[in-house]
């Protein structure tokens, strides 16, 4: 069955020095946990990262990549560099890359194709904002986000894809998605993926919710069906309040 995941995104945060003190105070907690385990620090530290936490059962993961193999691209990086580096896995569609750097839908499935072509699994993020909810279109919105960038992957290529619905509304500002309204949506995404292919498809792909995930409500979140682990922004910084992310499983 499905993986239980749960991923820190970094973002723009922590230095090599504090890259290290944080990995070297989660491989001192990580022990015996339910869920994959993922961080994921800004690009320049993730070679140091892979290597502070061989052994440790904690995968280093990037937080983004470009969709060419090489070439005149300033400031980017290809997918076979992360590969050289031993990160097998890309978070991909981000709302910050969508909002800051005009990610479309257009451009991310071109990542998700070069990702795959290399042999990386993608944490391909969506979500609705404010408005889209106020106005009861958070539905709508969230399936043609994977539809466009997802949805002309073959049925076999989603061995490879991990799910993140992250609202834009909740994300660093405090405000979760109550448990069920995680639920419905997640429940809404997998039928969505049902319909498109199968059952099968639909019930292996791993779903995770994104946005203002603490200690206190993680247990509540993760335990809803359809809701497969989280990707956390802010509480994966501090090592104590991660793991207890964590260990809500
Ligand atoms: P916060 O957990 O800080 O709300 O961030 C969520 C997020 O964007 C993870 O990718």
């Amino acid at each position: 069955m499905r993986k239980n995941i749960v991923a820190g995104n970094w973002k723009m945060n922590n230095t090599l020095q504090e890259t290290k003190q944080l990995l070297n105070e989660l491989m001192r907690q990580t022990k015996n946990t339910e869920a994959e385990v993922m961080v994921a620090p800004t690009f320049v530290n993730l070679e140091s990262a892979t290597q502070v936490l061989t052994g440790s059962g904690i995968e280093v993961i990037a937080q983004n990549m470009h969709f060419a193999s090489h070439g005149a691209y300033t400031g980017e990086v290809s997918a076979a560099m992360l590969k050289e580096i031993a990160v097998n896995t890309v978070i991909l569609g981000h709302s910050e890359r969508r909002a800051y750097f005009n990610e479309t839908d257009e451009l991310l499935a071109k990542k998700v194709d070069a990702a795959l072509a290399n042999n990386l699994r993608v944490i391909f993020c969506f979500g609705e904002e404010l408005s889209d909810r106020k106005a009861n279109n958070e539905e709508p919105v969230v399936a043609s986000q994977i539809a466009n960038a997802l949805f002309h992957l073959e049925a076999s290529a989603w061995k490879s894809i991990v799910l993140a619905y992250e609202p834009v509304w909740a994300i660093g500002t405090g405000e979760t998605a109550t448990p069920n309204q995680a639920q419905d949506m997640h429940q809404f995404i997998r039928k969505t993926i049902e319909n498109k292919y199968n059952s099968d498809v639909a019930n292996s792909v791993s779903i995770l919710y994104g946005g203002s995930v603490k200690p206190a409500n993680a247990k509540e979140i993760f335990s809803k069906p359809d809701v497969d682990g989280g990707l956390i922004g802010g509480a994966s910084l501090k090592a104590e309040d991660f793991f207890a992310i964590v260990n809500a499983f």
